[in-house]
């Protein structure tokens, strides 16, 4: 079966004691979740904090990126094994301010997301277009490109989470219409039916991800295709969070 995702990417945003407090908030409040998975990734500074803060309940913990490497030289850097041992089960990958920000090609995206399933992490695979790239009529090139060359060689998709963000509406509050939305995921479930055949892929979660709060989520997550968010300046407050996760879990 296929189960929803609300999964709060928390940013540069908050010290440890900040990160414990927002967890135990978010934990403190949740509600029964029968058929979803609920996944927060605050700092790398924070993981350990936060993990034992939700321990005990069905929050997972996710690192917001990773590098492609067991070990070795390669200062400031955090491998998939190190993210495990701190009790990551996910970890976001190819978001795209670390495509913007730190130059972060499908290449590097398509190292990651293979090292993290080697590693036995679940990554969730951020794509999305550019405004400029919309309005020149370019989306599914460009979210068909980065989708199949992030996943190239990767043989089995099951743990794969794919999170389609459009970059004009990240932090920007212009949030897609459930139609634009809808019309992607589609889009992407087609891609992944023609790489991986049609029944293991009924069951991969595409996330919808830009400026997500719990007065739009309803309406895109009626859509046939969208089984989930992921979350940025929502998932900071823990009632903003919550909220968006009641509403999914009364609507799928
Ligand atoms: P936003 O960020 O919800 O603040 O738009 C989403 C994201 O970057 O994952």
């Amino acid at each position: 079966m296929r189960e929803w995702i609300v999964a709060g990417n928390w940013k540069m945003h908050n010290t440890i004691n900040e990160s414990i407090a927002l967890a135990k908030a978010i934990k403190q409040g949740l509600p029964v979740v029968k058929n979803g998975e609920i996944i927060i990734a605050p700092t790398f500074t924070a993981l350990f904090s936060v993990g034992e803060a939700i321990s005990g309940s069905k929050i997972l913990l996710a690192a917001q990126n990773m590098y492609y490497e067991d070990k070795g030289a390669f200062t400031g850097e955090i491998s998939p094994g190190m993210l495990k041992d701190v009790g990551c089960t996910y970890v976001i990958i190819g978001h795209s301010e670390r495509r913007k920000y730190f130059h972060e090609q499908d290449n590097d995206v398509n190292l990651k997301v293979k090292k993290a399933l080697m590693a036995g992490l679940k990554p969730i695979m951020c794509v999305g277009e550019t405004d400029e790239e919309r309005v020149k009529g370019v989306t599914q090139s460009v979210v068909g490109r980065q989708v199949k060359e992030g996943l190239n060689g990767v043989e089995k998709i099951d743990n794969i989470v794919i999170a389609y963000e459009p970059i004009w509406a990240i932090g920007t509050g212009k949030v897609a219409t459930p139609e634009q939305a809808q019309e992607v995921h589609f889009f992407i479930r087609n891609i992944l039916k023609n790489l991986y055949g049609g029944s293991t892929v009924d069951d991969i979660r595409i996330l919808y991800g830009g400026s997500v709060t719990k007065d739009n989520i309803g309406d895109l997550i009626a859509m046939k295709d969208i089984n989930g968010a992921l979350v940025g300046g929502a998932s900071l407050k823990a009632d903003a969070f919550l909220g968006i996760i009641r509403q999914i879990s009364g609507k799928k």
